[in-house]
């Protein structure tokens, strides 16, 4: 029995294999702490260069109690500035998203440029700089066109990433996609619950029956496995990268975590979709469906599942202790057409519906940790990237 409640007691006492004590799912010193040491240390995905394609082009991005405009200058850059006013503090920016030339704050009307630089202040004294009160800056970093942002004040490096993957990206075109629909799903549970729970596929053939009909993750290891190898060794267009199949947990101190890893499909299948067929042209240098799908991740919260014809992003963020959401993003070749080259309904399909069965078990998941009889149970092997998952997480918290 553990009785050192203190948070490095916990940590200290977790038992590996196993998940993690209550405490980590309901008190608010380890989530705040969780704030300070993963979400304003680690690389976020913010969103995509295509949701600001002109000068002036803006979105909020928003998690627990920070919030990020994302915004294209003048010069064409991306910049993420800290919606904090520099005056007495008030968000600048109420808008979701929009286009304009400057960000005037509704309280007392101090004005900044699209850099963040503060440009009207009305009836300040004569030795009030204007030069020294922009808005805070978040680091920006472009992988293709995905976005992300570090809070840190010395950000963890993405070369590692970048140079591991840059063939993965070049045979995908992560420089060419749109990111055609975004959406949100909250869920009522800590946000803990909802990596793990992404972190694993043992839950996916009781808990999603048609992602269970197309994807061979689902089935147990000792049918999976020979299937996988068979299927690297066939299968010779599959890129060989040095990323860990595994998880970030083994990055290099200083590098943010990564991992990248390629599964097949069910036999006969090609994209994921209703029926296993395509839904959209495929992407960047892919020239036939090659029956699996590569799955990459960056940091702790962002994961994407890439189809020869589609990419899926995945961002799970904290609103709250016992809050946070879900986002998805679905992303096709640039060029393709709406209506003609796509169906966005049939897109959309596999993924909406299997983050309405992931909400559900996440909810029935949390009401089962506040139990006064709840107590860390043993994970299988089918949660081994769940386990690396605690491991990082662990260590990230200490
Ligand atoms: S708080 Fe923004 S102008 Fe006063
Ligand atoms: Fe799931």
């Amino acid at each position: 029995m553990n009785t050192d409640k203190s948070i490095s007691g916990l940590i200290k006492n977790y038992k590996y294999g196993y998940s993690l004590e209550q405490a980590f799912y309901k008190s608010q010193e380890i989530y705040d702490r969780e704030i300070e040491n993963i979400f304003l240390k680690n690389w976020i995905l913010a969103g995509h260069t295509s949701q600001i394609p002109n000068p002036g082009d803006y979105f909020l991005f928003e998690f627990d109690k920070e919030s990020i405009i994302i915004t294209r200058t003048k010069k064409d850059e991306v910049k993420a500035l800290i919606n904090v006013c520099r005056h007495r503090g008030s968000h600048v920016c109420l808008n979701k998203e929009g286009n304009t030339t400057a960000f005037t704050c509704p309280y007392h009307a101090w004005s900044y440029d699209l850099e963040g630089t503060l440009i009207a202040a009305r009836i300040m004294s004569n030795d009030f700089e204007k030069s020294e009160n922009g808005l805070h800056q978040a680091h920006v970093e472009l992988v293709g066109g995905q976005i992300y942002i570090s809070l840190a004040e010395e950000p963890l490096s993405l070369k590692g990433m970048q140079e591991d993957l840059a063939d993965v990206f070049d045979q995908y075109g992560f420089d060419h996609m749109k990111l055609v629909e975004q959406r949100t799903y909250p869920i009522e549970a800590n946000w803990k619950l909802a990596v793990e729970n992404y972190q694993e596929c043992y839950h996916c053939a009781p808990s999603h029956l048609d992602y269970a009909k197309i994807h061979a993750l689902a089935l147990a290891p000792k049918k999976f496995q020979p299937m996988k190898d068979k299927f690297l060794k066939e299968n010779t267009s599959n890129i060989r990268t040095k990323a860990s199949p595994y998880y970030f947990d083994l990055a290099k101190e200083g590098d943010e975590g990564y991992q990248y890893d390629r599964n097949p499909l069910l036999k006969g299948i090609k994209s994921g979709s209703r029926d296993g067929k395509p839904v959209a042209p495929l992407l960047g240098k892919v020239n036939e469906y090659g029956n699996g799908a590569s799955e990459f991740s960056v940091g702790p919260t962002t994961y994407y599942l890439i189809y020869d014809d589609h990419m899926v992003g995945f961002r799970f963020l904290p609103t709250s202790l016992n809050t946070c959401i879900a986002d998805v993003f679905w992303f096709v070749r640039g060029d393709a057409i709406k209506g003609k080259d796509y169906d966005l309904e049939e897109l959309l399909w596999l993924w909406h519906v299997t983050i309405l069965d992931d909400e559900k078990i996440i909810i029935d998941n949390k009401k089962g940790v506040d139990s006064h009889f709840y107590a860390p149970g043993k994970l299988s092997e089918m949660e081994m990237m769940e386990q690396h998952f605690l491991n990082w997480y662990l260590k990230a918290l200490s």
